[in-house]
């Protein structure tokens, strides 16, 4: 992945974990607690909780005293090991500290295996608002070991999947077939996990490499997060962030429809459908789901401007595009009824 601070190598295979511990290349390890004891690091682990309610400044400044008390210095090497809160944690920590030090990222989560692992960024939460904070600071290699996976439940599992078609619906026609068949190939045995990641990286790559910063094609990949990320909020966060993220590429559908746009996206709804049955307890945290904290979650999403909302949804012909929404009142009661009909169909 070339980046404006030089670039990094993604390297997929199974092993290559071990590889990287076995190496002793790094002097600090900051890690999921669920691993505990799975592996032995090598170095120093400072644990991490992987809750959305660690996401904070206070649990990150915790990380950067427990690194000084390890005596990590500017010339130190940092290897985490996590899914997306560990990632967000760890980027941010490696970024701060003593102002930058090199890290390496290891990826357990099929979501961040297949899309937050390359990108660079760190979110934190702040205030009670999800993803307030944040920079840019990518890792010195990224390592995926798909067989990490395989103790992931179902739900993360279909999180993970979720993420990946956004990535691939994202880019365009051509993306979303290679990465059904991809999919189709790893469901019925016929090929690993790997070349699924390899085609959802390199579809990604696409986006932050054209716009490394977030300010264009980029900003396309929050397709179904200003829902995904409301829905989130109003079920206490029951629903975790990926599974969020195909039921608000459903409402963000939906609401497309509802506003007269007319993106094409039926191939896209029902693989959501069919990803969404597998998550077990979804229809009940969805019929308990706040639709006031919904509302004001989605109104203060930070990706709107002065000007109104910015949404984006499905475009003609394929992929998607930003929309700007200059009524929040109207636009507010769309997406409300948009996420209700979602909802109410997932629970069948
Ligand atoms: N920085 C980014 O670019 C970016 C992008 C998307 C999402 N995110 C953030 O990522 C977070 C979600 O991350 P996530 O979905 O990877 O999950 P997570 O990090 O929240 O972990 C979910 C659960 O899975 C467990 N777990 C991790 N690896 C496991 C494994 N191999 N086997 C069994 N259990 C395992 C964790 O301990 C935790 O209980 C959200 O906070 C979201 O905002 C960040």
């Amino acid at each position: 992945v070339a980046t404006s601070t030089g670039g990094y190598d993604v390297t997929v295979g199974d092993g290559v974990f071990a590889d990287v511990l076995a190496s002793g290349t790094h002097d600090v390890v900051i890690a999921d607690a669920y691993f505990g004891d799975r592996f032995h690091a090598g170095a120093p682990v400072i644990p991490v909780e992987a809750s959305e309610a660690n996401k904070t400044l206070a649990y990150a400044e915790g990380i950067l005293v427990a690194m000084q008390a390890l005596g990590v210095d500017r010339g130190s090497h940092l290897l985490a090991v996590g899914g997306g809160v560990v990632q967000d944690l760890a980027t941010f920590a490696a970024s701060l500290y003593m102002r930058g030090v090199a890290w390496t990222y290891v990826p357990t989560t099929l979501m961040a295996m297949a899309d937050s692992c390359i990108g660079g960024k760190s979110s934190i939460n702040a205030g009670g608002i999800k993803n307030l904070v944040g920079n840019i600071y990518p890792p010195d290699a990224v390592l995926i070991d798909p067989e990490i996976g395989r103790t992931l439940s179902e739900e993360a599992t279909v999180a993970g999947l979720a993420e990946a078609v956004k990535i691939c619906f994202c880019r365009g026609n051509d993306a979303l077939a290679g990465h059904l068949q991809c999919y189709r190939a790893w469901s019925d045995g016929t090929a690993s996990m790997a070349p699924l990641l390899l085609q959802v990286l390199d579809t990604k790559r696409w986006f932050i490499e054209i716009d490394e910063f977030d300010r264009r094609e980029r900003r396309l990949l929050n397709f179904g997060h200003t829902f995904g990320h409301a829905i989130e909020v109003a079920t206490g966060y029951r629903v975790s962030h990926g599974v969020a993220v195909a039921v608000g590429m459903l409402c963000a559908v939906r609401y497309g429809g509802a506003t007269g746009r007319t993106g094409d996206s039926a191939v896209l709804v029902d693989h959501c459908r069919s990803l969404l049955a597998r998550v077990p307890g979804l229809a009940g945290h969805l019929s308990q789901a706040d639709l006031e904290r919904f509302a004001s979650a989605f109104a203060a999403d930070k990706k709107h401007g002065a000007d109104g909302f910015r949404l984006i949804l499905p475009a003609a012909g394929g992929g998607v595009e930003e929309v700007r929404e200059p009524d929040r009142q109207w636009a507010l009661a769309v997406a409300v009824e948009a996420v209700t009909a979602v909802s109410e169909e997932l629970r069948g």
